[in-house]
């Protein structure tokens, strides 16, 4: 059996969501309190055993390589000032085997995995969305990579990480239609859907952002139509590789913070700096101290 040992982390993103703060930065490099979103990915995958990570980006996208490469200037002057502690931090981003390409086109998500054909060849590979951090502050769990790793290892099958989410919330996200009840959380599917109307929803369990997939899904994007928002969608092409081989979704039950979005950005910042050793306790007392203060407050006028 061929080892899990190529990502892909789609990064092409125009990151509209954060303008202006994205006019001129990738959107993957804005810190949760010091540590860009995108490392948490990087750092998901290398626990999870994965070797060789292709980033596909696009225009404005250069500090991410940037931030990967050494900083010769930086290390030195640290070094020369007995900053040992900022130096091995430096360190931690420098020697991981990235690769870069270019999605010269927005096209959707479905295009930019098509773009790692090449890169990934004929193995299984992984695709780990910057939107979705998992259980950063809970260093001890399973990287969600690595259990869709491990489902693999067992099943040799494509795996589809999924949450579930508040039905309201479905007309974000790909859903699956899955069959049966699914066995410690391991779900056959009947079909995948890309941001269904909740009315039209197969079920409330939504793909979030970790997909193992196999090869022949390449294939299968080569012609894949344009689908919802009239890009091409990834989970469109996983619902035909369904039809002629198993593709199995793995229901994830820890912690997902969903950083694409502004206040979920604002909640990632706030329970990471809260488990972070240098601001940990001047959050918490000010947090407690705002707590008190909003309780206070004025109630607010109804509208
Ligand atoms: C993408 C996928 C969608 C998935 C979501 C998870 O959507 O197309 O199927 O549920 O990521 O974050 P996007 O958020 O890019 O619109």
């Amino acid at each position: 059996m061929t080892k899990v040992r190529k990502a892909v982390i789609p990064a092409a993103g125009l990151g509209t969501r954060f303008l202006p703060a994205t006019k001129a930065l990738a959107k993957e490099m804005l810190p949760i309190v010091d540590k860009p979103t995108i490392q948490f990915i990087v750092e998901e995958a290398l626990k999870s055993g994965i070797e060789d990570i292709l980033v596909v980006t696009g225009k404005s996208k250069r500090s991410i390589e940037d931030h990967f490469d050494s900083n010769f200037e930086l290390e030195y002057n640290l070094k020369e000032k007995g900053k040992h502690d900022l130096l091995k931090l430096v360190d931690e981003t420098t020697g991981i085997r990235l690769h870069f390409i270019r999605q010269s086109h927005p096209r959707g998500l479905g295009d930019a995995v098509l773009q790692a054909k090449a890169f990934v060849g004929n193995e299984p590979f992984v695709v780990m969305l910057g939107d979705d951090l998992m259980d950063i502050t809970n260093p001890k769990a399973t990287p969600l990579t690595k259990q869709l790793i491990n489902d693999y290892e067992k099943t040799h099958a494509s795996t589809i990480a999924v949450m579930e989410v508040p039905h309201e919330d479905v007309s974000s996200y790909g859903v699956i239609a899955p069959q049966g009840e699914g066995e410690h959380g391991l779900y056959s599917v009947e079909t995948f859907v890309e941001k269904p109307a909740p009315e039209d929803a197969p079920s409330d369990l939504a793909i979030i952002g970790r997909y193992l997939l196999t090869p022949e899904i390449f294939a299968i994007l080569e012609t894949q139509e344009p689908g919802a928002g009239n890009e091409i969608q990834l989970t469109d092409a996983i619902d035909t590789l369904n039809k002629t081989q198993r593709v199995f979704a793995r229901q994830f039950t820890g912690d997902r913070y969903d950083v694409g979005d502004k206040f979920g950005f604002l909640k990632t910042t706030i329970d990471y700096a809260l488990q972070h050793p240098q601001v940990k306790n001047e959050m918490k007392d000010y947090l407690i101290t705002l707590g008190k203060e909003l309780e206070q407050a004025e109630p607010k006028t109804k509208d």
